[in-house]
């Protein structure tokens, strides 16, 4: 049990300088050492925010008073901790992290957390699992692996995103995230390093063809590559990059994209895509060249969110031989994920847990997929902030992979770096999860 003493918010910044929302809660803790006297535990929580949405996500509240931070203050979400959320929940006992998310649903009454905010809900949400693990005397990985039933020993492989577009940089490429994969290593702090080697050999290779080495928001490159086929040419940089810092691409190292094609999908159907307009099947066949001419282990929204004829001819097409991972067209939405499985829509999801709002419905989301066989990555927000509980979230899950960032930007490397902590404190019984995480993927069956 887990009884509610307080509850603080207050708007802070993320990573793009854009105002979020931070919660401290404050539960009673009764330590035996300290006989019948009651202490209290309080922990915290901040929220990230996405840039290419799923038009599915929960609801972010913003003040839209432009007079503050362009419209985009979280004052209203705060006062709604406050003034709605604080007293329906203080001085409540929760054995439970669902209990405590359930009263918030219905407190909110709404399928999309429009009224109070998803922005409140996750941050209360995720800052109560930090604290009830706090006052239970554990970890919050192990606290969400016994509520999850998870092992809460795999550590994830991580998808680094180390070459930028889209909607994260203004640099012209259509696909928002080249991103490495380095499975074929034994240890998680083994795959990092490698990945970070790579990262510093392909600054160099920008570097000294003269591009730019400037970072997008999720700390990988944004070079304007303006080759008449620009994504070949940063997949086959990132190739040389892995090259030079001594890696067998393929082997060692992966290529997983993040396309995020709803947002270079047209309205009227179709997609403009390198200068050219393209149907969903002459999009699948792009990718399809790609999988023969690249290591491409995983495609992330290769097609549009409202596409879900072509996301079925995508799936039937390359779903044996690589990873389809759905971002936007589930929007780690449990209703959206079982639609999806009876379609054969993807065989992998993204899941964040501000595209649904609470750390419950997130587990039950992870969950579902585990059961119909779809793999799960772990994923931050392009707007992120220093508060690391995906990695937490990642081994609790054993869901073996996670998607948080280049090797640069703090907030990006504060999930890497929890994830060493958790790798050093599981000691012998930390397990990597390696390529076998992409088994889905046929090619490598
Ligand atoms: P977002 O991008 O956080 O801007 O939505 C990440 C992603 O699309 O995976
Ligand atoms: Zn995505």
């Amino acid at each position: 049990m887990a009884k509610i003493r307080k509850i603080h918010a207050r708007e802070v910044l993320d990573s793009r300088g854009f105002p979020t929302v931070e919660v401290e809660v404050t539960v009673d803790s009764k330590k035996e050492s300290f006989g019948s006297s009651q202490e209290t535990v309080t922990a915290s929580a901040m929220v990230p925010s996405g840039a290419s949405t799923g038009e599915g996500e929960a609801l972010e509240l913003r003040d839209g008073d432009r007079k503050r931070f362009l419209g985009k203050g979280v004052l209203n979400a705060v006062r709604n901790v406050h003034e709605k959320i604080a007293p329906a929940l203080l001085e409540r006992d929760f054995a439970l992290p669902v209990h405590l998310d359930d009263a918030m649903r219905d407190l909110d009454g709404t399928p999309n957390k429009s009224k109070l905010g998803a922005n409140a809900i996750l941050a209360v949400s995720m800052a109560f699992v930090k604290a009830a693990a706090l006052a239970k005397g554990t970890t919050t990985d192990q606290y969400l692996a016994s509520i999850y039933g998870g092992t809460g020993t795999l550590l994830p492989v991580p998808l680094m995103n180390i070459l930028n577009g889209g909607k994260h940089a203004d640099n012209g490429l259509a696909i928002q995230e080249f991103m490495i994969v380095p499975a074929g290593f034994e240890k998680f702090s083994e795959a990092l390093r490698a990945g970070v080697e790579v990262f510093h050999r392909l600054r160099k290779i920008l570097h000294d063809k003269g591009l730019s080495t400037g970072v997008g928001d999720e700390g990988g490159f944004a070079p304007a590559i303006s080759e008449d086929k620009p994504h070949e040419q940063a997949l086959t940089f990132i190739l040389q990059a892995i090259s030079d810092a001594g890696y067998k691409p393929g082997k060692e190292i992966f290529l997983a994209l993040d396309c995020a094609a709803s947002e270079f999908g047209n309205p009227e159907g179709g997609y403009l895509f390198e200068g050219k307009r393209l149907s969903s099947n002459e999009m699948v066949a792009f990718y399809s060249d790609w999988l023969q001419q690249f290591p491409i282990i995983s495609i992330e929204d290769g097609l549009s969110e409202h596409d879900w004829a072509g996301w079925q001819f995508l799936t039937e097409k390359l779903g044996s031989q690589c990873q389809l991972v759905g971002d936007d067209i589930f929007v780690t939405n449990p209703i959206f994920l079982k639609n999806g499985i009876e379609r054969k829509v993807a065989n992998s999801i993204l899941i964040k847990l501000n595209q649904i709002g609470t750390v419950t419905e997130t587990l039950e989301t992870m969950k579902m997929a585990a059961q119909a066989g779809y793999n799960r990555i772990a994923s931050h927000r392009s707007g992120e902030t220093e508060d690391s509980f995906i990695a937490d979230l990642a081994v609790a899950t054993d869901c073996g992979q996670i998607k948080t960032g280049s090797a640069s930007r703090s907030d990006r490397l504060a999930k890497y770096n929890q994830l060493l902590r958790l790798e050093e404190r599981l000691g012998d019984r930390a397990r990597f999860a390696g390529i076998r995480a992409f088994y889905r993927a046929g090619k490598f069956n």
